[in-house]
């Protein structure tokens, strides 16, 4: 990645100018037309029904993942430790930049303090700031990328980082058991599997209307976890061709299913695009948790899912996760393949 300044700090400095390589070319600039206007439901799925084999519930959620993709959390017991994340996040992003520096995402690395898929000098760049950390397994971590100086940061992330891993994979069971397989098979399916939080400070913006706080583009993952600021509504996802936004929930969770997914289970369910727009009064802190399958592993759809009649291949076998990756993170730019 590219080092590129801080959004934070150009709006701190200059807020009613800004600078030309954040503003969107017009056909990607977020147009009020191509919002719903209508208000949709998107579904709310109760963890604890889930967690005690609820059907009902268990429905609810093939349905949101076949027809949205996304979906909110409730009761998934983990309200506190949403509440020190987001105060975590916001200790390290009022640091002064200087010591935000220290943490500076190297060349050729993914993790650490900067700006997401930075690919060349004259891309335009999106209005915000994020700290990408591996978070599990705990040997993954890369300590010098975690600021240790923010008092409680490396505890709400791990405590923070464990409770996700109980949702996804009380989420995984069921997705197992909704695909025809043992409950723990998608768990499973992921071989090595990696944990990685992408923290965003979205700083306000005079012109909502010419930027954007992250482009459209669906998630690498095989499932996204996501926490956000509850007062402002910016995540906004595709739905039958229109941006539907995501209005925030006390203590939700948002989840989406991301590619690997897709492709598990094929197609069935739908890793749908979506884009982060800014807002004109208030910065905004989110937190998006990626679920990442093991290098190795291989995206092939699930058997189960698979019937040349009714069900007929739509993902080839023998695509290594890693090889996907790499793929896609060359053509980030260009929104979902
Ligand atoms: C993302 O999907 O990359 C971030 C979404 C958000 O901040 O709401
Ligand atoms: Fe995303």
């Amino acid at each position: 990645s590219l080092p590129v300044p801080s959004a934070q700090e150009i709006e701190r400095n200059d807020p009613q100018n800004i600078p030309e390589r954040y503003i969107k070319h017009l056909q990607d600039r977020p147009k009020a037309s191509d919002v719903a206007s209508v208000s949709y439901d998107i579904p709310i799925i109760d963890l604890s029904l889930l967690a005690v084999g609820d059907e009902d519930e268990r429905t609810k959620l093939d349905v949101a993942c076949q027809e949205w993709g996304f979906f909110q959390i409730i009761n998934h017991g983990a309200d506190s430790v949403l509440a020190k994340m987001k105060a975590a996040m916001a200790g390290f992003f009022d640091l002064p930049l200087s010591e935000k520096k220290r943490y500076a995402m190297a060349a050729n690395d993914v993790e650490g303090y900067g700006q997401g898929y930075v690919v060349s000098e004259d891309q335009k760049l999106d209005w915000n700031d994020l700290l990408f950390l591996i978070t599990l397994p705990a040997k993954a971590r890369n300590v010098k990328y975690w600021p240790l100086t923010v008092p409680g940061f490396k505890e709400a992330v791990e405590e923070y980082a464990v409770v996700l891993e109980r949702v996804s994979d009380e989420i995984f069971g069921n997705l197992s058991v909704l695909m025809g397989v043992e409950r723990d098979f998608v768990k499973k399916l992921h071989g090595d599997v990696k944990q990685g939080i992408r923290m965003n400070y979205y700083p306000k913006c005079a012109r909502p209307d010419l930027v954007l706080g992250v482009s459209p583009h669906s998630d690498c993952s095989s499932i996204t976890l996501l926490v956000q600021d509850e007062a402002i509504t910016a995540l906004q996802i595709k739905h039958e061709g229109v941006w539907v936004p995501v209005e925030p929930i006390p203590n939700g969770l948002v989840i989406n299913i991301g590619d690997a997914m897709e492709a598990w289970s094929n197609g069935r369910y739908k890793s749908i695009e979506h884009r982060a727009v800014t807002n004109f009064e208030k910065p905004r802190i989110s937190a998006a948790a990626f679920v990442i399958p093991g290098n190795d592993v291989k995206l092939n759809p699930l058997e189960s899912m698979v019937d040349e009649k009714l069900q007929p291949r739509v993902f080839k076998d023998g695509v290594d996760y890693i090889e996907y990756l790499r793929y896609t993170l060359a053509k980030k730019m260009e929104g979902k393949l």
